[in-house]
């Protein structure tokens, strides 16, 4: 496996109130491979992305790349020695995993142009010139099929869904091994989402990325994943083969889910 997560727990202490936004999670991801994550609001997917790409540490569980634990829990104290070949580690897999978000804007900050902020995604790799990282920011761009004068525009000035389109040259820019995206289409426009899920398909084919999709858009996930994960409050209550979980649900909650965007799909089509 790439990436293991074993029963992991994440609970939020905000005061008197606790909230248990991850319980008992076991997921895994191969190489190659595109697992989806879904469930309503609030489930507890973001926390699950977060924690894998360090935002959030877990309150308990492990989290190994490659064979290798990277999450550090909140309850363990560790030697210097252990912490900095930690840090090498992590810093490995920093290149190896990028993420893409919901809010496309956010990725870029306002006083640059998308062509710096896309060759950001390389700005780690110090022995590499400022043309070659340009050159792979031009390519980055064209994967996305954006054309290359975007590289000269600001995120304030393009759509959504270009933006979109920036915030992934960003993140494919280095050749991650591994991209979460969380909730990637949910901001943008119906027939913008369309698009950019084509896109999707085409860069997971093109760059061998192994992938983990959130979204609450079935399609999305039906479209590009083989594995897929359903949340409920915090707790794993489905998992199984895409075709097989859609065609086949057996949690009450994922046959909710499932009719549910059904209904939607019913009345916009009205
Ligand atoms: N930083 C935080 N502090 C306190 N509670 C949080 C924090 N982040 C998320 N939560 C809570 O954890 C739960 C899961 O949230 P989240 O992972 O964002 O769900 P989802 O992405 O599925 O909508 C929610 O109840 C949310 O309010
Ligand atoms: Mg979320």
């Amino acid at each position: 496996m790439l990436l293991e997560l074993t029963d992991i727990n994440k609970t939020f202490d905000s005061g008197e109130v606790q909230v248990k936004a991850v319980q008992h999670l076991n997921l895994s991801i191969g190489e190659f491979e595109s697992v989806g994550l879904i469930g309503e609001s609030g489930s507890g997917k973001t926390t699950v992305a977060n924690m894998v790409i360090g935002l959030e540490r877990p309150t308990s569980g492990s989290i190994c790349y490659k064979g290798a634990e990277i999450a550090l829990p909140q309850d363990v104290e560790l030697s210097k020695a252990q912490l900095k070949e930690r840090q090498a580690r992590a810093a490995e897999f920093r290149r190896d995993v990028q993420m893409v978000f919901q809010h496309p804007a956010e990725t870029f900050s306002e006083r640059m142009t998308l062509g710096a902020g896309i060759e950001e995604g390389v700005i780690y790799r110090k022995q590499m010139t400022a043309d070659e990282r340009r050159k792979l920011m031009y390519e980055a761009l064209e994967m996305v099929r954006l054309p290359a004068s975007y590289a000269k525009k600001y995120a304030w000035e393009v759509s959504g869904g270009e933006c979109q389109r920036a915030a992934f040259a960003r993140a494919i820019i280095s050749r991650p091994k591994l991209l979460l995206c969380d909730e990637p289409t949910s901001a943008l426009d119906v027939t913008v989402q369309a698009q950019i899920i084509e896109l999707l398909i085409q860069l997971s084919h093109e760059l061998r990325m192994s992938c983990l999709f959130i979204s609450h858009d079935l399609a999305l996930v039906r479209g590009l994943c083989s594995r897929v994960y359903v949340m409920k409050d915090g707790v794993v209550v489905e998992q199984g083969e895409t075709k097989q979980l859609f065609e086949h649900p057996q949690d009450p909650y994922t046959v909710e889910l499932l009719s549910s965007v059904l209904d939607f799909r019913k009345k916009t089509e009205r």
